[in-house]
């Protein structure tokens, strides 16, 4: 009888461990070769939520159109995922179907991006403070011109995600406060090299020397802005030429602050893929995380960063 209890008790153990499976995470992606930082960002996510590491990851990219990404959240929802993931393209727009998921008791959590919902629609969000990354750099711009007069050309991320709504917003209130910063210019570049690159070009022609800085969004416009400043023979970056803000520091854009083409490089972490794994792990064990957890970030300057620095980034 014993041995017959210990045979049905192996049974079920087994039976229990064969239908578990992986972990099934739904990641609705903006764009996952939108940019530098989105493809480091894709790859975090791919490694942590790995099969190797018990998960089945579903990504989902909107190709930044943030009416499908929605969409693609709900599919998550309809195919009964354990849990959602989400890079949210716009802050608004979410309440319906962030409602749906609360109603099929699927855990989300926010992953980079805020979203303007009721805290109580997601389990958390991890990621950047996007308007302290901006007020890093608008302390730089305020020291480098002290009292004298720029003008400045804002290339902007994609209009709407918290990312460009920070880091515009930084400009914007550093700008009414420095009465000798003129905004010439602000459009988006929507996080594209090429875009950016045709809209730096028609400012240069509108603008040309009036231009002391460009306030780039991220390391790909910052890169358009750099060729189209070079193709017009503009000096550009280091002490005494048109003055270059980027954001992200990529290892690529760090070489390029290094040589002083770029003058700050805001860091943005995109590696949040061990974050999300740490949280599910934890949400498995019935450990609630905090609702709100940001990321820590450094700034790196043309005249202090160090080849060490450039050669230790993992992106
Ligand atoms: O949300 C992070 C921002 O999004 C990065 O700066 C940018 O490169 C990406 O698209």
């Amino acid at each position: 009888m014993k041995k017959l209890f210990v045979v049905l008790l192996v049974l079920t153990v087994a039976a229990g461990v064969f239908a578990a499976g992986p972990i099934v995470v739904g990641f609705a992606q903006c764009k996952a070769d939108e940019s530098d930082w989105r493809i480091a960002n894709t790859k975090s996510m791919q490694a942590s939520l790995s099969a190797a590491n018990g998960y089945k990851m579903i990504l989902a990219d909107s190709n930044n159109d943030a009416a499908k990404q929605v969409a693609d959240v709900q599919g998550f929802i309809d195919q009964e995922v354990d849990y959602i993931v989400i890079a949210a393209v716009n802050m608004d727009g979410w309440d319906t179907v962030l409602k749906n998921a609360k109603a099929a008791k699927i855990p989300v959590i926010l992953v980079d991006r805020t979203i303007n919902a009721s805290p109580d629609l997601y389990t958390c969000w991890v990621g950047s403070d996007f308007k302290a990354e901006g007020v890093k750099a608008t302390d730089w711009i305020a020291k480098r011109f002290g009292s004298n007069q720029v003008g400045i050309v804002n290339l902007q991320g994609q209009l709407g995600s918290s990312a460009q709504v920070g880091r515009s917003q930084a400009l914007q209130d550093a700008v009414a406060k420095n009465k000798n910063w003129t905004l010439l210019a602000q459009q988006t570049g929507d996080w594209s090299t090429p875009e950016s690159k045709d809209i730096m070009t028609s400012w240069i022609r509108q603008y040309g020397n009036k231009i002391g800085c460009v306030y780039a969004e991220n390391d790909n416009m910052a890169d358009g802005a750099i060729q189209a400043l070079q193709e017009a023979g503009m000096k550009v970056g280091g002490k005494d030429g048109v003055a270059i803000i980027s954001f992200d520091a990529n290892k690529a854009y760090l070489q390029m602050t290094l040589k002083g083409t770029i003058n700050v490089d805001v860091e943005c972490n995109p590696l949040h893929g061990p974050r999300v794994q740490g949280i599910i792990s934890n949400l498995q064990k019935g450990i609630q995380p905090s609702k709100t957890m940001y990321v820590d970030e450094a700034a790196f300057y043309y005249d202090t960063i160090t080849q060490a620095i450039v050669d230790g980034r993992s992106y």
